[in-house]
């Protein structure tokens, strides 16, 4: 049996030896506590600060603009919950949003919802991009905040952030972005872009899992949505995870030092894949290839007369790990929100396969990825067995 091949980068990503070697002496001698005032624990406070230093830099932040957290969807929930709340009083009580966010936007909006905020959803064009009319007619004074994604994880469509934000900004609603699979895709930098609020997860880049930040712009009132304690300037308390802060800087730094050339390889890997699978199935559809601009590591392909969770469940035996829609959702094989959200019909959104490629994809990957997904599909529609499935 050849290698396995891990085509779920966007789910999540193996720890980098660089980062694991720098966490290393934060679980052994350097264990203290940055609270404390002792020597262990100015030590671990040292580290602490210039890890915060090292991340906002990535971002072109300042250290007080970052605050540590749990990962993505705590980053999401606070940037959400904690502004309307804070806002509310103020008679801005609309969360606009679009209706491909991931879950721990949608769910945190939702939460908003049933508190008394007002949430709006924008329409999306068929290609998966922000319809600039529905938002200029969503966004307003009574507006507390929008959220949009910055690359979405399914599909991997690029919204125009800066563009969103100016236009959010000049009304006087705050802007935040989910820009999990951003980081070291595109360009993050706080000082060009005017957004407000950015979360950010390890995992996706190299770092442990259960790590993330939050930029919190200078000047932004933001609520906790925990309590006791005066970690990360009272709005996350809680003592820090000292080591995986570390390994998130690291992590981070790597990522944005290599962003242009790994890019530049993964969109030539990206686009091989694409154009292999189009040459052996030319039914097949690419979801959000014709937006504007696309992630280079993301490509989500239906074809009909297949199902997902077959197709999955195929490729696993032969060795291949892909998802179907985002991993948060596997085990439910209700059709992806975000398919439905861009007009996709369900039969063939039943049928969509995220590949979704990173450190560890090489060419050799893709061509055998390419020869045993059309080797499947064509069984499966010989026997008709997937079609059943589907229909
Ligand atoms: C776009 C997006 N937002 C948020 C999250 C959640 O991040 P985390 O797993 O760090 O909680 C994910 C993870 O899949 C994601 O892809």
């Amino acid at each position: 049996m050849p290698d396995p091949i891990y085509l779920d980068h966007a789910a999540t990503t193996p720890v980098r030896a660089e980062v694991l070697e720098a966490m290393m002496p934060f679980y052994g001698p350097r264990f203290g506590n940055p609270s404390s005032m002792h020597r262990w624990g100015r030590e671990a406070r040292t580290a602490l600060d210039e890890a915060r230093e090292r991340v906002a830099r990535c971002l072109g932040a300042s250290a007080d603009e970052i605050c540590f957290t749990s990962g993505g969807t705590e980053a999401d929930n606070l940037a959400i919950l904690g502004t309307w709340r804070a806002r509310r009083a103020e008679g801005r009580n609309a969360i606009v949003t679009t209706p491909i966010e991931h879950k721990a936007v949608l769910e945190a909006v939702h939460q908003a919802a049933r508190e008394g905020a007002d949430e709006r959803f924008v329409n999306m064009t068929p290609t998966g991009v922000v319809d600039p009319g529905s938002y200029a007619g969503m966004v307003g004074t009574d507006t507390a905040i929008v959220t949009c994604m910055w690359i979405n994880n399914e599909i991997g469509t690029i919204q125009p952030i800066d563009e969103l934000a100016r236009k959010a900004k000049s009304v006087g609603a705050l802007f935040h972005t989910d820009a999990v699979q951003a980081l070291g895709k595109v360009e993050i930098d706080a000082k060009k872009t005017p957004f407000d609020l950015l979360s950010v997860s390890g995992h996706k880049v190299g770092a442990p899992k259960g790590i993330g930040a939050m930029f919190i712009r200078r000047g932004v009132v933001i609520e906790s949505l925990f309590h006791g304690g005066e970690q990360d300037r009272g709005r996350r308390p809680g003592t820090e995870n000292v080591a995986s802060v570390i390994g998130f800087a690291r992590a981070a730094e790597l990522a944005v030092a290599e962003r242009e050339v790994e890019d530049a390889r993964l969109e030539r890997m990206r686009d091989r894949l694409e154009a292999g699978i189009l040459a052996r199935i030319p039914d097949a559809t690419i979801h959000g290839r014709g937006a504007p601009q696309r992630a280079p590591h993301i490509t989500n392909v239906s074809v009909p007369g297949t199902d997902s969770e077959s197709l999955l469940m195929a490729l696993d035996l032969r060795g291949i790990g892909c998802s179907a829609g985002s991993a948060c959702q596997s085990g439910s094989i209700s059709p992806s929100h975000v398919l439905s959200a861009i007009g996709v019909e369900p039969n063939l959104a039943g049928s969509a396969i995220r590949m979704s490629i990173g450190c560890l994809t090489t060419d050799t990957c893709i061509d055998r990825t390419i020869d045993v997904f059309a080797a499947l599909v064509n069984k499966a529609r010989g026997s008709g067995s997937m079609a059943a499935r589907a229909s």
